[in-house]
């Protein structure tokens, strides 16, 4: 992927630092001078003073009653704001009733079709108290969990914030999931109630989303009602007393309906991602931490103003959908872009198209789409006016030079800074990130935000300069996790027992002489596939839940586009026979177990897999084989010749 002019940029090592129009009318400057700070030093000082710094920010949404306290800290637990009362989504919908935003576009929405819908903040306010008032005739309370599983349609939003504003508990599960990751995910929950629809587009086919849902539910004894969303208009069968059409239980409900003053700290959603064991984990976010740290990052870091067209092209399903697509753009109430398909269907210009369709000002990204896009070629964006564009970012993995030049050139015009924001479903926000006063230095999130603390630490608490170690959190912010749901011994192991009172981010990371942040990746056995977290030993035990598979290794390899592969290494049941065949059936496998951004790349056959003697998949040994890297001493494995193995097969 040669680039004229590239390897001069990156051999210079050119910071590339903001221009004085977009510092000067940047929100973060504003709000220094609103508050009499001279300069970002200043405000990195005064911001480390969190009940200050936080409560101040804390005052831009409405309370319905104000907190005694800021910030409780008894770690590994927070609160924040506390014996307050506040509703995050009467401060996405209902607080902008008051104001001339409710007349504003919330939502430009376009199908994969080509169909397209717009919702204004009133409309979104009418909807949203519709489904509210048909959810509370079907007996929903505040604290039930409802699970929501849709792809992106307007009514996955407006399923959210009616859940918020009633005080009930989401636990959105991606719609490319299967239906046993949702049957997991549902009864995990113990949710009462299903929201879903008939089916959705991707590169033009029909996906069958009732379809996985009525398999997920086959076991699922909590979920009692369903409610559908028509969205393909295809023929489903709908089960008698448990399956009601979306239109139909909202039709004639009043547009109208109160939201429950939730506590501050009331559980707003719960979002399982990939952890090291096979089983999930259900992060847990509050209503009042939550709606103030998603607001405020989203506003500092992407600068959003009342006239800019804001879109962000990740998926609701995954937290950055959650935090940047629904919750936080809602609060500040500026006009999002939502689109429901495949990025490069039916041509390779799809999303520059809806750029310049809509004016889209602030773009929202990851590397690996960046990736996809570099290799499909710059001709694409050039066939569009891309001028309204004024910042772009990223989010998902560590942003290879040469894919944030291409994206700086092909799609910023060289006009645009990049925002490479550092964050988690547990951060709930941006934690490590620029902003648009940072000069920056491509492939870098620069530095922690004010009111945030990060630093790399050796394997003994220390901290590092100039090398890798161990991205920690030293202080709390408002929209952390709040725990595990249903599971606080895993949430103290897995964040809080390393570094105590350091949240561990599971991150390795290197910072530069200049306080610079360069995240190296997972430090975990977590894989980071086109952005998406799995966990090695999900596909691993999905692998072994076929009937011929005896023990499965799961790594992954560096990759131009998806920044990792999936390798599973196999040994099969006695009596089974490697194939062609059996290898694509395996992958299928996997799709069906957990999804088809799981399904590995490759499947290889071995007779073993390296083990030490307690019986631990060595991953670090046949991930250092299949990449040519120093191996280390194998003694102590059980299985040594295994590793022979590994690299015959490979
Ligand atoms: O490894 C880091 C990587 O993505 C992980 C979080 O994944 P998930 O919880 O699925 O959330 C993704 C969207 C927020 C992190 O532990 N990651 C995320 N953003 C970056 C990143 N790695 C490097 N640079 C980033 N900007």
């Amino acid at each position: 992927m040669a680039e004229k002019g590239l390897d001069v940029l990156l051999k210079e090592r050119r910071v590339f630092e903001p221009s004085k129009e977009l510092v000067e009318n940047s929100n973060v400057k504003r709000w220094m001078d609103k508050h009499g700070i001279k300069d970002y030093d200043e405000l990195l000082e005064r911001a480390k003073d969190l009940d200050w710094f936080w409560g101040e920010v804390a005052k831009e949404l409405e309370w319905h009653k104000p907190w005694k306290k800021v910030l409780e800290w008894k770690p590994p637990y927070a609160k924040w704001f506390v014996g307050g009362k506040i509703n995050i989504a009467y401060n996405a919908v209902d607080r902008h009733m008051k104001t001339p935003t409710k007349d504003k576009v919330a939502y430009i929405w376009e199908g994969e079709p080509g169909d397209v819908r717009k919702l204004t903040y009133t409309e979104l306010y009418e909807e949203v108290n519709k489904l509210v008032n048909a959810l509370k005739s079907f007996g929903i309370k505040k604290g039930d969990r409802v699970g929501i599983y849709l792809p992106m349609i307007p009514e996955l939003p407006i399923a959210m914030l009616a859940c918020a504003k009633m005080g009930a508990i989401h636990s959105v599960v991606f719609s490319g999931f299967s239906a046993k990751a949702l049957r997991e995910r549902v009864n995990d929950a113990e949710a009462k109630l299903l929201i879903t629809c008939d089916g959705s587009y991707r590169r033009g086919k029909v996906v069958p989303t009732k379809k996985n849902a009525d398999e997920a539910l086959e076991e699922a004894p909590t979920v009692k009602k369903v409610i559908v969303v028509k969205r393909t208009g295809e023929k489903v069968p709908m089960k008698e007393g448990r399956d009601l059409w979306w239109g139909e239980v909202t039709k004639d409900q009043p547009t109208t309906a109160d939201s429950e003053p939730t506590d501050s700290e009331d559980i707003l959603y719960i979002l399982y991602t990939s952890g090291t064991t096979g089983k999930s984990k259900g992060v847990i976010h509050v209503h009042g931490g939550y709606a103030v740290g998603t607001y405020q990052t989203l506003k500092w870091v992407f600068d959003l103003k009342d006239d800019d067209v804001w879109w962000c092209a990740a998926d609701i399903g995954w937290v950055t959908g959650h935090s940047y697509i629904v919750y936080a753009p809602l609060i500040a109430g500026v006009t999002s872009v939502m689109y429901e398909g495949a990025p490069a269907y039916p041509d390779p210009d799809r999303w520059w198209s809806i750029v310049e369709k809509y004016g889209v000002t602030v773009f929202y990204t990851s590397p690996t789409s960046i990736r996809a896009h570099m290799k499909l070629g710059e001709q694409w964006p050039q066939k569009h006016g891309l001028s309204s564009l004024r910042l772009l970012g990223t989010v998902g993995e560590p942003i290879n030079p040469e894919a944030w030049i291409w994206y700086y050139k092909h799609i910023g015009n060289e006009r645009c800074q990049i925002m490479d924001t550092w964050w988690q479903t547990e951060s709930g926000t941006f934690c490590i990130s620029p902003l648009p006063i940072t000069p920056l230095k491509p492939g870098s999130a620069t530095k922690p935000l004010p009111g945030f603390s990060a630093d790399v630490f050796d394997e003994k608490g220390k901290p590092l300069t100039g090398a890798g170690g161990s991205l920690v959190q030293l202080t709390p912010w408002p929209a952390m996790l709040r725990g595990l749901y249903k599971d606080p011994k895993r949430y103290q192991e897995t964040y809080w027992s390393k570094f105590p009172n350091y949240y561990l981010t599971g991150d390795m990371a290197r910072k530069d002489e200049d306080g610079y942040f360069w995240v190296q990746g997972r430090a975990d056995d977590v894989l980071n596939v086109a952005g998406h977290r799995i966990g090695n030993s999900e596909v691993e035990s999905a692998l072994v839940s076929h009937k011929k598979v005896a023990e499965a290794a799961v790594i992954g390899k560096p990759h131009e586009i998806k920044g990792e592969s999936i390798t599973a290494f196999v040994v099969l049941k006695a009596g089974a026979e490697p194939s062609e065949e059996l290898r694509a059936e395996l992958r299928e496998h996997v799709g069906k177990e957990i999804g088809k951004i799981a399904r590995p790349d490759e499947v290889l056959f071995v007779g073993d897999v390296p083990k030490t003697r307690s019986g631990k998949i060595m991953r670090r040994v046949i991930k250092a084989v299949v990449t040519g890297k120093l191996v280390g001493d194998i003694s102590t494995l059980r299985n040594p010749e295994a590793v022979q193995e590994i690299g015959k097969a490979k």
